[in-house]
């Protein structure tokens, strides 16, 4: 096998987050702005593109495949792309292969996904109130996305929810969503609301609820456990005694967790980028058209891109203030 991915700072890249298109059927607040402008769709990699990338990185020591957006299952033909990528599963190469997704299209392609070897999903649900799940996504419907969650545990998968916390909004359904996940034998995780995006009418200072804070409400009402145990992204768990559930905290602001950033995220244009938090990216779409029969290229500049990795992001919201804000919008990148 050849040299393994490790950046400057000594950490291993074993984990690919791919982004396989920037659209989406919600439009998220904190994500995306209402007029969203799209990429055209000469500008994507294909999916025969895709693939080969993918395989690349797993040449290279990428044991973990997360498939993100956008949302990724509104890309036309995604599970051609999924389906080659069981390939990977059968050989051994690729510990997991899985997905980030609103859910809305899980009842479509559940089973689907269970077949291509996916084993686990994470769910986005910030809300299980109708009307604020309403306000939250613009778009979406919280049925759908309840209905896509039947299919997929039907189909097999285990479910992680994602929400994000937003002070005044979700605040008061800490416990009541932590009561539905472990009714449904779903993990759940809280995740900080970054400064990205379009930030025009929102105040991210306002909307900031640090979880150093819900994992101190929670802690009142049960016995919380740390537990070592890592799920190969930056979530910190606790387990609740009483009820033996798993509660996951991403926590980019109140707790860094870089210095164990152990993935990169590719664009559904092909950029790399090396840090969900800076701007620092590699196109490596040029160097995969240029050379249709030979990875060589490809490798050399992925290394390359590597070795550039910084060492953290920079998002700061003490003193008042948001620093380390990013224009770029999650769904280019995918989270
Ligand atoms: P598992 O541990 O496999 O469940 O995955 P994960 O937590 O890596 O993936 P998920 O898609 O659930 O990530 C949740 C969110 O955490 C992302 O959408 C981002 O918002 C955030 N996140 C993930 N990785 C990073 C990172 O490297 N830096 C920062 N700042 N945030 C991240
Ligand atoms: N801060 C934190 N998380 C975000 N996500 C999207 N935008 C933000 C943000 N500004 C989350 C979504 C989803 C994942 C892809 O990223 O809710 O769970
Ligand atoms: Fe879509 Fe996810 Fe962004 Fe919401 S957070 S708009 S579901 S990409």
């Amino acid at each position: 096998m050849s040299e393994p991915l490790i950046d400057p700072f000594q950490r291993a890249v074993t984990y690919l987050r791919v982004s396989v298109t920037d659209r989406c059927d919600f439009r998220c607040v904190y994500c995306m702005s209402e007029n969203m402008s799209f990429l055209p769709k000469k500008e994507l990699l294909t999916l025969e593109e895709l693939d080969r990338m993918c395989t690349a990185f797993i040449g290279l020591g990428v044991r973990k495949l997360r498939i993100t957006g956008g949302e990724p299952l509104v890309r036309r033909g995604i599970m051609t792309f999924f389906d080659s990528m069981t390939r990977h599963l059968d050989s051994g190469a690729l510990d997991e292969l899985t997905l980030t997704t609103n859910g809305s299209q899980l009842g479509r392609f559940a089973e689907d996904l269970a077949r291509a070897g996916v084993r686990r999903v994470n769910v986005s649900l910030d809300t299980l109130d109708e009307e604020k799940f309403a306000r939250v996504t613009r778009w979406g419907r919280l049925k759908q996305v309840l209905g896509g969650i039947d299919a997929a545990q039907k189909a097999g998968l285990r479910i992680k929810i994602n929400a994000v916390a937003l002070k005044g909004f979700n605040e008061d359904e800490l416990f009541t969503m932590t009561e539905w996940c472990a009714s449904r034998d779903m993990d759940m995780t809280w995740i900080e609301v970054m400064p990205m995006g379009d930030m025009g009418d929102t105040d991210r200072i306002g909307q900031y609820w640090a979880l150093t804070d819900a994992r101190a409400q929670l802690a009142k009402r049960y016995t919380l456990t740390d537990l070592a145990e890592r799920s190969g992204g930056p979530a910190r768990y606790v387990r609740l005694e009483e009820s033996g559930q798993k509660v996951g905290f991403i926590t980019p602001l109140s707790h860094n967790f870089c210095e164990s950033c152990n993935r990169v995220r590719l664009t559904c244009t092909g950029e790399l980028y090396m840090c969900l938090g800076q701007e620092d990216m590699a196109d490596l779409r040029a160097p995969l058209r240029d050379h249709p029969d030979s990875d060589e290229a490809l490798v050399a500049a992925i290394r390359k891109a590597i070795s550039l990795k910084p060492k953290g992001h920079d998002f700061d919201y003490s003193r008042q203030d948001v620093s380390g804000q990013m224009s770029r919008h999650m769904s280019h990148t995918g989270g």
